[in-house]
């Protein structure tokens, strides 16, 4: 049976299952594709099986012309019938973990997963946890489920965790160049997944164990996380002492060694950093520790909007204005640059907080036409012309796409607030950049 999974690998024969076909599932999905094997997607989301099938893509990392091809010479396709599971050689989980309310876990997606596999495991089958979740997780959540058929782990199938790095708008590192952890239950599963992930990418990092692969994601990005704190802070404290903080920075990576440049911002944003971190600080907690560098740095960079709707309210003083009744235009509300994905946007958090201060608050942004807004939508302004920028009292740059031309909207802007350094060393009153203007 070893055997025969070895050489369906090989001989790219083994049919390869993604669960879950959004940011990190499509593009792999379209990885094994274009190697040669036959991808079944699956996903709860109707809309979005469809959408595959009629070789419709929805993915910015993804090419429009290499995806219609790979569906119409059905290398590619996708179902929500999950007893399809029956048929695949190698599942690959890529479903959501997001955080409940009370910022603890939320392995439901993982849950549900594990129900359909658990009804269509069979032996043979090798199964990769690609979500990123807490240490633990691969082994007690879903490995019990799945060997109840009688099935024994590392001998009838294999089971590992292996965390996604993508970089989603990453010009440099894809999937293929991104080196790719690996921990099986078992050694046979960490034999079997890295042949499977070596068939994709050029170097596979095998580790002891499926809890070392899901520590180390949350290391990655807390690690990011926790810089990014220390950036903002130090981003505060410069307006404080009148010192511009991105030259600061800047000085500071001129050291070869022993530093890391990371940028202060308007905040975290994005499925991975401002979440992945309470997933170790939860698991933490049950074994009564208190992950404290992760408390405080969340505290730092989930209060960056507070203190970029502060510097709103400076400016705006300088006028005789007030938030209140302003007219307030903010540019770029994807959480990062040059991407159309806004989840856990900074931008959406400075817009509710400027709304609730009684500002009338627009926003334009290439890449996000339109978004969900207080259960209706909110449409972005369409051009960014003389009179729209004149008809502002503010534009605050939360976003710094590089399809913005900053000259133009610099000259036709009466106040601007650039939480990103778009305006490098400027000393116009007019333009208050974070991380350089004291707070009165
Ligand atoms: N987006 C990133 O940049 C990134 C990077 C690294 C790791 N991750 C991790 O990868 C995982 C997936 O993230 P994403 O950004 O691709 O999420 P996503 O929301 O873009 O996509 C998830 C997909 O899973 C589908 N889904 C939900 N429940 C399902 C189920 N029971 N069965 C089948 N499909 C189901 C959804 O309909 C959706 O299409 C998360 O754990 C995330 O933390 C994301």
């Amino acid at each position: 049976m070893k055997n025969d999974l070895k050489n369906k690998i090989n001989d790219k024969s083994a049919k390869i299952g993604i669960i879950g076909l959004g940011y990190v599932g499509l593009p792999l999905a379209v990885e094994f594709a274009n190697n040669s094997f036959t991808v079944i997607g699956f996903d709860i989301d109707k809309n979005r099986v469809d959408q595959v099938n009629r070789g419709d893509n929805y993915i910015g990392d993804v090419s429009d012309d290499n995806f219609s091809q790979l569906v119409s010479s059905k290398e590619l396709s996708a179902t929500n019938d999950f007893s399809i599971i029956n048929e695949i050689d190698a599942v690959i989980i890529c479903v959501p973990t997001p955080l409940n309310k009370l910022k603890d876990p939320d392995v439901s997606y993982i849950l549900n997963v594990r129900y359909q596999l658990s009804k269509y495991i069979h032996p043979g089958m090798l199964i990769s946890l690609e979500s990123t979740t807490y240490p633990g997780t691969t082994r007690e959540l879903i490995l019990p489920a799945l060997e109840k058929k009688g099935l024994t782990v590392g001998k009838d199938f294999y089971l590992c965790f292996s965390p996604e790095r993508v970089d989603p708008g990453n010009e440099k590192y894809q999937i293929k160049n991104t080196p790719k952890v690996i921990g099986g239950i078992t050694e046979n599963c960490t034999k079997f997944g890295k042949m499977l992930y070596e068939s994709i990418i050029d170097t596979v990092v095998p580790v002891s164990s499926p809890e070392a692969a899901e520590t180390v994601k949350l290391l990655e990005n807390t690690f990011r996380s926790i810089n990014i704190g220390l950036a903002n802070e130090v981003a505060i404290m410069c307006e404080k002492l009148g010192v511009d903080v991105w030259e600061v920075i800047d000085v500071a990576a001129t050291k070869p060694f022993g530093f890391m440049k990371f940028t202060p911002g308007p905040g975290l944003g994005g499925h991975c950093i401002p979440i992945d971190p309470h997933y170790l600080a939860w698991k933490m907690k049950t074994l009564d520790y208190r992950a404290r560098f992760i408390e405080l740095a969340g505290e730092i960079n989930t209060g960056m909007p507070n203190h970029v709707i502060k510097l709103i309210g400076n400016g705006l003083n300088r006028f005789k204005k007030s938030i209140n009744g302003s007219q307030i235009l903010v540019l770029g509300i994807a959480y990062k640059n040059d991407i159309d994905d806004v989840r856990e946007s900074p931008a959406l958090d400075i817009m509710t907080l400027l709304e609730q201060g009684g500002a009338i608050v627009d926003y334009y942004d290439e890449y996000v036409p339109k978004i969900k807004w207080n259960n209706a939508e909110k449409v972005g302004q369409k051009t960014l012309n003389t009179d729209l920028l004149k008809s502002y009292d503010v534009v605050v740059i939360v976003t710094d796409h590089s399809n913005i031309d900053y000259e133009f909207v610099k000259s036709q802007s009466k106040l601007i607030i650039d939480t990103r350094n778009v305006y490098k060393g400027n000393k116009d009153p007019k333009i208050i950049r974070l991380g350089t203007h004291q707070i009165t």
